[in-house]
């Protein structure tokens, strides 16, 4: 077996087990952001990643795929039921969000999650060398922590939540709210994408665990301390942009535009199909200033990506039929011959068609109801070699923070993103370079590469933490 330096923790592995076509088994790359963002750490670091390959209860060997290597750990259909569609997917993550869907409760889901979250545990302890580093990824794992430090006081620890921590009015609801707050208690340092997701977990600990906390430190009655610190979460900037200046990927943007009629703008949208995105709102917002006349199907396209994820989650599946019928009433009712109102794509593409998607779209929209950052909009800015391409993103992202020049808009006012859509469309070429410029170097400066070395070194510095210096 392995001994590793660097163990990371997440629910998934960056590539995800899926059937092809002709019926054989093949990898592709996970989705979501977590992935996209724990990827370039691993390879700069030579780590080994311990997570689910997706799919049912396979039980497969420890890989290398890319240079990284890989433990995949299976899960039962009741472990996929139970901890990750129900626990984490349809208690936590609503209710972490800000209650935009209405989380459920049920004690064999948490059961579930306990039980998961142990197996990953053990699973560390087992590979971890003596002193080393484990980092433990998002809300899917919050109990990892506390376990792998019962089996391994030697280890250093530190947690990253990859989404947004609730303040204490909504975590409160959670009848296993104080194992959760002991259960991240476990790590030397607890990394938010937010000061004030910091700031919430600190206030809950000091009021219901009863510890004494003092600014970002928390005390517990063994002598530790635990930080809770904001690291905001960034992408590869130089990589996206190396791939965007590709040729391969400059001539597929072209492409694309030509395949849409070389209008004169197009708009993108690319999410998750999930509903704290805000998909159907700004579909509806686009729609409506084509109806109203503001804008003309032969002059703007709205090209939305959406990838499939969680559907057997009931709330994914309302939401993916809602969108559906959106998308067919609105092309039904404006579109024209060759001229959809709405190109809807509801797949998952390989991040050079993104990359081209990104090259390709005049205004990239970005308007999430919560999100703890949202790297697509970091993502395009980093694709926008020219300066040129206008953002509208949402306050409720974590993003927001850094991105300040973008058009900022409410998510639930959807006259407001009419008029940021519009804005945005008819912004003069000064003005758009102007905020592009601005926020390429925000994102240059601060990317993942940054955020993980801040992680790990600030890690390392919390006082009494344990473990050796990777
Ligand atoms: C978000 C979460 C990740 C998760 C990803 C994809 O980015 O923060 O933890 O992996 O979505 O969701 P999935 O349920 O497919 O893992």
């Amino acid at each position: 077996t392995v001994s590793a330096d660097l163990v990371i923790v997440a629910n998934r592995l960056p590539v995800d087990r899926v059937e092809q076509p002709d019926g054989t088994m093949g990898w592709r790359t996970s989705p979501g952001g977590l992935v996209t963002a724990i990827e370039p750490v691993m390879r700069a670091n030579d780590g080994t990643w311990i997570g689910w390959p997706g799919g049912t209860d396979e039980d497969l060997e420890p890989f290398e795929a890319d240079g990284m290597k890989l433990v995949p750990m299976s899960m039962t259909q009741a472990e996929i039921e139970g901890h990750y569609e129900g626990f984490s997917n349809a208690t936590l993550w609503p209710l972490y969000h800000d209650l935009v869907a209405k989380p459920e409760f049920h004690r064999e889901w948490w059961d579930s999650y306990v039980s998961v979250n142990r197996r990953f545990a053990e699973k560390a302890a087992e590979l971890a060398s003596e002193g080393a580093t484990v980092w433990v990824h998002d809300y899917q794992m919050q109990l990892v922590p506390l376990m792998l430090r019962e089996l391994r006081p030697d280890l250093r620890i530190g947690f990253y939540l990859h989404i947004p921590f609730p303040p204490a009015e909504l975590f409160q609801q959670l009848p296993w709210r104080r194992q959760l707050l002991e259960g991240l208690l476990g790590a030397d340092m607890i990394g938010f994408q937010l000061p004030g997701g910091a700031q919430n977990f600190v206030r809950l600990v000091r009021q219901r665990v009863g510890h004494k906390t003092h600014r970002d430190l928390v005390y517990l009655p063994d002598g530790r301390t635990v930080r809770a610190a904001a690291f905001p979460i960034s992408i590869d900037a130089a990589g996206f942009e190396a791939m965007a200046r590709s040729e391969p990927v400059a001539a597929r943007a072209a492409e694309i535009r030509e395949a849409l009629g070389n209008p004169r703008k197009v708009f993108l949208g690319i999410d998750r199909l999930d509903y704290t995105k805000g998909i159907y709102a700004r579909l509806r917002a686009f729609s409506e200033l084509i109806a109203d006349g503001h804008l003309d199907v032969e002059d703007a396209v709205f090209v939305q990506v959406a990838v499939p994820s969680r559907e057997q989650v009931e709330q994914y599946r309302i939401l993916r039929d809602d969108i559906d019928r959106l998308v067919g009433r609105v092309n039904g009712d404006l579109g024209r011959i060759g001229r959809p109102a709405i190109s809807y794509l509801h797949s998952s593409y390989p991040r050079e068609e993104m990359a081209a998607l990104y090259r390709a779209a005049d205004v990239m929209v970005v308007t999430p109801y919560r999100d703890g950052m949202n790297l697509v909009a970091k993502e395009y800015v980093a694709c926008r070699l020219e300066d040129t391409g206008a953002l509208v993103l949402s306050e409720f992202a974590g993003a927001a923070n850094e991105l300040r020049q973008a058009w900022l808009v409410n998510p639930y006012d959807i006259n407001g993103m009419k008029s940021a859509l519009l804005d945005a469309y008819s912004a003069d070429d000064r003005e758009t370079r102007r905020r592009m410029k601005a926020m390429r170097r925000t994102v240059a400066q601060n990317d993942v590469a940054a955020w993980a070395d801040a992680f790990m070194s600030e890690l390392a510095e919390v006082p009494g933490s344990h473990g050796k210096a990777v």
